[in-house]
C-alpha cells in the first residue's frame, strides 16, 4: 500500500502520461457497441468475441481501404478474458474464445501494420462481472507489455472512492513499459456530470469518456451532441494533440441511423476531434456507409493537426421540433475553418439556412471559398455577409470548409 502511494507521489511529480501517441484523434474499430458480450460461439461463432472476429476485422480494414485512411487500432472491449486470473494470478483470454492468446492476435494485427486494443476494468469487476484490475494493476499492465498491447481501454464500474488514484497507478506504470500503449479512461463518464478536472484527465490519459454510451439509436446519437452543445466546464477546451474528449464509438453501418443521421454523426464526430472507432460488421456494411467511413475530406478534419476542438457558434429553433445549430473549428492551414450545420429538428420539410460566415466567427474581409467536406463540391466563394443558401432534411448536416480568399 505504502508502494503505491509512493509511486502515486512520485507519478505526481514525473506529472503525465509521456507516450508520444495519439497526437490526432486515434481511429479504428471497437467490439463494444455493435458486438456487446455475445460470447455465445456455439451458436453465434460469426459474432461471439473471439480470436476470429477480431482476424475478421482486421483482414477487412486491411483489405477494404480503411487502414489506407487511417483506422489502425482493433480493440476488444468486455468479455475477452476468462472468468478467473491464472493461478499466478495473471489475466488470461476465455480460453475457448482466444485459444492462441492475446500475444498471437497481436502478432497477427501487427503482422498487417494494424495495432491491438484491449480493455480493462479499474474496479473488482469488468462492467460485465469479469476479473477487474484493482490490486493487479502492475501486473495487468506488465501482460500488456508482454502481449504487445498498443490500446488500453480502462472502464470504471465497481470503481470505489479510490477511482482515480488506481488511473494513476496505472499511468505511471504504463509509463514505466516505455512502450506507446495509448490509454483511454472512462472514469469521466463513470464520476458523471459533476466530474469537473478535465485539466488532470488531459494530462493522465490519452482519450477519456465523458458522456453517456452510445447506442444504435438516433436519440442517443442527439443526446451525445447535446452534451457537447452544453461543454460543461467548457471540456471542449482540454482536447488537443495527444488528449481527447470522447464522444464513444461511431454507429455509422450499423442498423437504425438514415444517411443523413449517419453523415451527422459522422461530420460532428470530425467536428468534436474525436477518437473515430468503428464500431460496426465490416464484413456486411452496406456501399453507403462504408463510403462515409473512408471520405477523406471528413478525416481530414477529424485529423487536423491542430486538434481544436469545435465549439457551437450559433442555435435556433426550427419550428417546435427541435433545433439547428452551427459549429466552426479552425484548421492547421492558415485562417481556415471547417463548419457545420446540424439540423436537430425532427420537422418533416427541410430546413431552409440563410447563415453567414460571419455567424460563423469569421472575419476575412475578401471573404472564402467553401467546399462541402461529404461530396467535395464546390459552392464557390461567400462574401463574409453572403447567406449561404441550403435546404438542410431532419437530422442531416453540412459539413464544409471554409479557405480564405
Ligand atoms: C461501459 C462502457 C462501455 C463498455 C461497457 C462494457 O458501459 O461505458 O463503453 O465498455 O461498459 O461492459
Amino acid at each position: 500500500m505504502v508502494f503505491v502511494f509512493l509511486l502515486v507521489l512520485l507519478f505526481d511529480v514525473v506529472g503525465c502520461l509521456d507516450n508520444g501517441v495519439a497526437l490526432t484523434p486515434p481511429m479504428g474499430w471497437m467490439q463494444w457497441e455493435r458486438f456487446r458480450c455475445n460470447i455465445d460461439c456455439k451458436n453465434d461463432p460469426e459474432n461471439c468475441i473471439s480470436e476470429k472476429l477480431v482476424m475478421d476485422i482486421a483482414d477487412r480494414m486491411e483489405r477494404d481501404g480503411y487502414q489506407d485512411v487511417g483506422y489502425t487500432y482493433i480493440s476488444l472491449d468486455d468479455c475477452w478474458m476468462s472468468e478467473e486470473r491464472d493461478s499466478d494470478g495473471s489475466l488470461q483470454p476465455d480460453k475457448d474464445r482466444f485459444p492462441h492468446g492475446i500475444k498471437y492476435l497481436a502478432d497477427y494485427v501487427h503482422s498487417k501494420g494494424l495495432k491491438l486494443g484491449i480493455y480493462l476494468d479499474m474496479g473488482l469487476k469488468t462492467c460485465k462481472g469479469y476479473p477487474g484490475s484493482k490490486f493487479y494493476i502492475q501486473r495487468d499492465v506488465q501482460s500488456l507489455q508482454e502481449w504487445g498491447v498498443d490500446m488500453l481501454k480502462v472502464d470504471c464500474c465497481s470503481g470505489g472512492s479510490d477511482l482515480i488514484k488506481g488511473y494513476e497507478v496505472m499511468g505511471f506504470f504504463l509509463n514505466q513499459t516505455g512502450r506507446p500503449i495509448v490509454f483511454s479512461c472512462s472514469y469521466p463518464a463513470c464520476i458523471g456530470n459533476q466530474f469537473s478536472d478535465y485539466m488532470g484527465v488531459a494530462k493522465l490519459c490519452n482519450s477519456w469518456r465523458n458522456a453517456i454510451d452510445i447506442t444504435d439509436s438516433w436519440d442517443r446519437v442527439y443526446q451525445v451532441m447535446q452534451f457537447y452543445v452544453l461543454n460543461t466546464h467548457n471540456f471542449a477546451r482540454y482536447s488537443g494533440p495527444g488528449h481527447w474528449n470522447d464522444p464513444d464509438e461511431l454507429i455509422v453501418g450499423d442498423y437504425s441511423l438514415s444517411d443523413g443521421e449517419e453523415r451527422s454523426q459522422f461530420g460532428m464526430w470530425a467536428m468534436f476531434a474525436a477518437p473515430l472507432f468503428m464500431s460496426v460488421d465490416l464484413r456486411n456494411i452496406k456501399p453507403s456507409s462504408r463510403n462515409l467511413l473512408l471520405n477523406k475530406r471528413v478525416i481530414a478534419i477529424n485529423q487536423d493537426p491542430l486538434g481544436i476542438q469545435a465549439q457551437i457558434m450559433w442555435q435556433h429553433a426550427w419550428t417546435d421540433q427541435g433545433m439547428v445549430s452551427g459549429w466552426a473549428r479552425p484548421l492547421v492551414k492558415k485562417g481556415s475553418y471547417a463548419i457545420a450545420i446540424l439540423n436537430g429538428s425532427s420537422y418533416g420539410m427541410p430546413a431552409p439556412i440563410n447563415a453567414t460566415l460571419q455567424d460563423f466567427g469569421l472575419t476575412n474581409q475578401d471573404g472564402y471559398n467553401i467546399t462541402d467536406a461529404f461530396d467535395g463540391l464546390s459552392l464557390g466563394p461567400h462574401k463574409l455577409t453572403q447567406p449561404i443558401l441550403l435546404k438542410l432534411p431532419a437530422h442531416d448536416t453540412f459539413l464544409g470548409t471554409v479557405v480564405p480568399l
